[in-house]
C-alpha cells in the first residue's frame, strides 16, 4: 500500500530534510586525506544531533553505525571503521535522518582531495542522472517507469553501468515504504504519479558491470569487478507543481 503525504506531513519532512542538507554539506567540507570513516560517522552523528534530528540508519536491521561511508568499488551500505581516506579515493556518503517521526534520506559522492577525471565523470553521471534526467519525469500524470527508464538511459548513454539489485522507495513513517523506484525500466509502466508521494530515488553507477556482491558483513556492497561506482540519492516529494528536493544541498542542481 502506497501512503501519500498530506501538506502538514510534507511540512514535516521538509524540515527534516533541511537538516538532512545541512548535514551533508558540512560533511563534505569534514571529508579531508587522513580521515577515518569512522570520524565522519561520528561527526555526522554530532551534526544530526545538534540539528534536532535522530539517525534513521543507527540499529535499523541491527546497522551498527549513524551513516553508511562506501569507498571506491563499495556501492552502497559501507560501514564506517578505521579505514583511513585516502587522497583520491571516492566516497559515498549515505544520511538517513528522523525528524518528528518523519524520515529523510539522501546520499552524496565526493572525491577525497583531488582525484583522476574519471572518478569526477563517474560522479557528475550519477548526479546528474537524477537532476539532469529523472528529475524532469517526476510530476503528475507520469509514471514510476518514466523516471527509471530515464535515469537508466542517461546513464547507459554516458558508457556507465547502473546497479539492478538495489533500488529507490517511498518514505515517510518508515525509512523504506512503497512502491519501490528503480533506476532501470520501461517508460509507461509502474505506478503512477501523483501529488503526496514521496519518494527516495537513489541511481547507484558503475565504472564498469552492474554486477554487485554483498561482502560478509552482511551489509557493505561492493561492484563484481572492482571498479568505481558512485551513489546520488535525494528525498523527493511530489506537489501539484511537480517534484520538489526535500534533500536539497548546494551540490543539487
Ligand atoms: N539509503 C539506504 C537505503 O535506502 C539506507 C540504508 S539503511 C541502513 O538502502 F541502515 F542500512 F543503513
Ligand atoms: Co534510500
Amino acid at each position: 500500500m502506497i501512503s501519500l503525504k498530506s501538506a502538514r506531513e510534507i511540512e514535516l519532512m521538509r524540515e527534516g530534510g533541511k537538516i538532512l542538507g545541512c548535514v551533508l554539506s558540512e560533511l563534505k567540507k569534514y571529508v579531508k586525506p587522513g580521515q577515518t570513516t569512522l570520524e565522519v560517522d561520528r561527526k555526522a552523528a554530532a551534526l544530526i544531533r545538534e540539528r534536532g534530528g535522530q539517525s534513521a540508519f543507527k540499529g535499523y536491521r541491527d546497522y551498527p553505525a549513524y551513516i553508511c561511508t562506501s569507498v571506491n568499488e563499495e556501492v552502497v551500505h559501507g560501514i564506517p571503521s578505521d579505514r583511513v581516506l585516502v587522497e583520491g579515493d571516492i566516497l559515498s556518503v549515505d544520511v538517513g535522518v528522523k525528524y518528528m517521526g518523519y524520515y529523510t534520506d539522501a546520499a552524496r559522492t565526493w572525491v577525497v582531495g583531488q582525484g583522476s577525471r574519471e572518478a569526477e565523470e563517474l560522479i557528475r553521471v550519477a548526479r546528474e542522472s537524477l537532476y539532469k534526467a529523472g528529475l524532469d519525469m517526476i510530476r503528475p500524470g507520469n509514471k514510476l517507469g518514466d523516471v527509471s527508464h530515464a535515469i537508466q538511459k542517461f546513464i547507459e548513454s554516458n558508457g556507465f553501468g547502473v546497479v539492478r539489485d538495489f533500488v529507490g522507495h517511498g518514505i515517510g513513517r518508515a525509512i523504506h515504504e512503497e512502491p519501490q523506484v528503480p533506476n532501470f525500466g520501461k517508460p509507461g509502466r509502474g505506478v503512477k504519479i501523483e501529488p503526496g508521494l514521496v519518494i527516495a530515488v537513489e541511481p547507484m553507477v558503475t565504472q564498469g558491470s552492474f554486477e554487485v556482491v554483498i561482502l560478509e558483513d552482511g551489509w557493505t556492497v561492493v561492484t563484481k569487478d572492482g571498479k568505481l561506482a558512485s551513489h546520488h540519492e535525494d528525498t523527493i516529494a511530489i506537489t501539484e507543481s511537480g517534484p520538489e528536493l526535500l534533500t536539497y544541498s548546494e551540490e543539487s542542481l
